[in-house]
Parts: C-alpha cells; structure tokens; sequence
C-alpha cells in the first residue's frame, strides 16, 4: 500500500491551495467538498475539483477528494460531479454503517465499469468521527475498498460532548479504536488534526503520540504542517538499523534452532520481531528502504 503518513485537506473551491499543494512532496491531496467549503460554495467547489483534477500534474501526490456525508443530501452531486476526473480514492467522512461504505463504493464500481478502469482502483478512504461510528467500527472497517479509516478528532469530541483538552485524554478510546479496527483489517490508520496549524510543537508531540499508538499517519491542514507529520511518521535511521540488527539476528537464532533469545540486554521473540518488520515495512513505503529483508534470508 502506498504511504499516507500526511493527507493534506484543502477548500475545494479554492483552486490557489490546491496548486500549492503540489509543490509540497505531500503524500495526499485531499480537496475537500465537505466542512472547508461554505454551503454556498459547493457547486463551485465540485467544479473546481473536477477541473484540476484533469488539467494539473499530482506527481507522486495521491489525488483525494472528499465528498459530504452519505445523506446529507449533496453526496450525490459531489462524487457524480468528480468521479468523471478520475480521483486516485474518494473520502467518506462521518461514515456510520457499511450501508453507506457500500453505496459510495457502489457508485464508484459503476464509474469504473462505465470508463473501462480496473474495478477497485479507486480506493476509498473512510471517516470515523461520531459515536455510532465507533459502535459500528467493526462492519465499517471490513469493506475490501477500503485503505484507510481517518480519525476525526474534533467532529468525534462534540459528538459525545467531550471537553477537548490539550492532552487529548478524553479522545483516547476512539483514537485507540480506530487504530484497532484499522490493523484488524488491514487497513492504514490517519489520525486526528492539529488544529492550531502554527504551533509546531504541539503538531510534533501529537504527530509522535499518533504513531506511538499505532497510527500509520495524520491530517493536515496547512503547508507548515507537512514536513513534520511525514518525519514523524517515517522511521528514522537509529531504529532502521536497530530493526535490521534485530531480524539479522532472528535468522541467526532460528538456524540455531533458538526462539528466543537475547540482544542487547532484552529477550527477543515474535512480537519483536513483527515489529521490526513493520519498521522496515514503513521505511519502505516512505522510500528509505529498498531492500526485501524477511527474517529467512
Ligand atoms: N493547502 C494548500 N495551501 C495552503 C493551505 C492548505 N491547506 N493552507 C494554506 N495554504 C497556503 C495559503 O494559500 C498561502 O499561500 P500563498 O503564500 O501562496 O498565498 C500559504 O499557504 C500560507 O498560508 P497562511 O496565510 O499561513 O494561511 P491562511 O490564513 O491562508 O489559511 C487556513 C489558514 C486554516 C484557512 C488554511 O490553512 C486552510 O484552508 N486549511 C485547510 C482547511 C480545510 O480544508 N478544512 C477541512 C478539513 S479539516
Ligand atoms: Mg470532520
């Protein structure tokens, strides 16, 4: 799967950030159609999308829009309007059922089918942002068009009237959910904005505890934000190595007919070792990583 360690959200309708955005190396452009676009401004923006979508050059940016929510009433005209483009995937926030998974990607077959496209190339990317989304996690999350399941952070906060506070300690079960869900099935998980855009240090700290709890990646909402996000979710070369020691290692020992053994002071076994392979495993997909490295060889 490709890497999403940044989704980048624009205002649809605002074609200046979505050419900026293709001078950022970001690893998603998300031209949003949903809550960064006034009522008023929809038409403009499902226009706009379909527009660059054809006339502008993504490079190796992943090409996102994101539609209303699955009857809000402008869904319809949203993925209609853009599909024609051809998007690379299409995101589906406050998804609550697979009832509404399996509409858009319904709709979405039909387009492939109509233009002769692979079915299933469009991939869908889903947000899980309400209470009842994290009840029904389970049946959203086992849709095959799936890549992704997004948390959202703010939109999840008031739907069960938390109090958001700078820790995040009342967001840690959904966030923890969603990680679930998501390494269940597979699926990469892209974590919650930082919504104050200009405070650096505050989008590291929560870029670094996202990662730490199994996040593959995070929203982003302003050009500031990209550098950081993308560092804090690719491996940096201290636990490469430490990773490729590790496996080194494990190949060695199960020559020996060892399961476990010591490095460094710590027992070694499966777990350890799956973790060193998923480090390699990112280091890979963001493209610091070439080499196929599996503890047999
Ligand atoms: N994508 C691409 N370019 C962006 C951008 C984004 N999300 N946010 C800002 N920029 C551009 C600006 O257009 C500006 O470009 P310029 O220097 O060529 O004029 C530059 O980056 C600096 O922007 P800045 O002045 O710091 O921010 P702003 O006040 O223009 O915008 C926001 C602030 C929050 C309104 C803006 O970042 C934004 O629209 N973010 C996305 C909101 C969104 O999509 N929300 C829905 C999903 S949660
Ligand atoms: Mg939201």
């Amino acid at each position: 799967m490709r890497a999403r360690r940044a989704l980048l959200y624009m205002p649809g309708d605002d074609r200046h950030k979505i050419e900026k955005a293709l001078t950022l190396d970001v690893d998603c452009i998300c031209m949003d159609m949903e809550d960064g676009v006034a009522l008023n401004r929809k038409t403009e923006a499902r226009r706009i999308i379909a527009t660059a979508l054809r006339e502008l050059t993504f490079g190796r940016s992943e090409k996102l829009a994101r539609i209303n929510a699955v009857g809000s009433g402008l869904e319809m005209e949203d993925i209609g309007v853009v599909l024609p483009s051809r998007p690379d995937g299409i995101v589906v926030p406050k998804a609550e059922s697979l009832e509404q998974i399996q509409w858009v990607s319904g709709k979405i077959e039909a387009a492939e089918l109509a233009h002769g496209w692979p079915v299933n190339s469009i991939r869908m990317l889903v947000g899980v942002e309400t209470a009842k989304a994290i009840l029904n996690l389970k049946e959203i999350a086992s849709h095959p068009r799936l890549d992704g399941l997004i948390f959202g952070g703010e939109d999840y906060a008031a739907s069960v009237g938390a109090v958001r506070t700078p820790e995040a300690m009342e967001l840690l079960y959904a966030r923890s959910a969603v990680v679930t869900a998501a390494a269940a099935f597979g699926l990469q998980a892209i974590d919650m904005v930082t919504i104050n855009f200009q405070d650096l240090e505050t989008l590291r700290r929560e870029a670094a505890f996202g990662a730490q709890l199994g996040y593959t990646g995070k929203q982003v909402i302003h050009p500031a934000q990209v550098g950081p996000v993308q560092e804090a979710f690719t491996p940096n070369d201290e636990s490469i190595e430490n990773a490729r020691r590790l496996l080194e290692a494990f190949g060695a020992h199960q020559k020996d007919g060892k399961g476990a053994f010591a490095l460094d002071g710590k027992m070694i076994d499966m777990p350890l070792v799956k973790a060193a392979q998923g480090v390699l495993e990112r280091a890979r997909a963001a493209g610091k990583w070439q080499t196929d490295f599996s503890p047999q060889n």
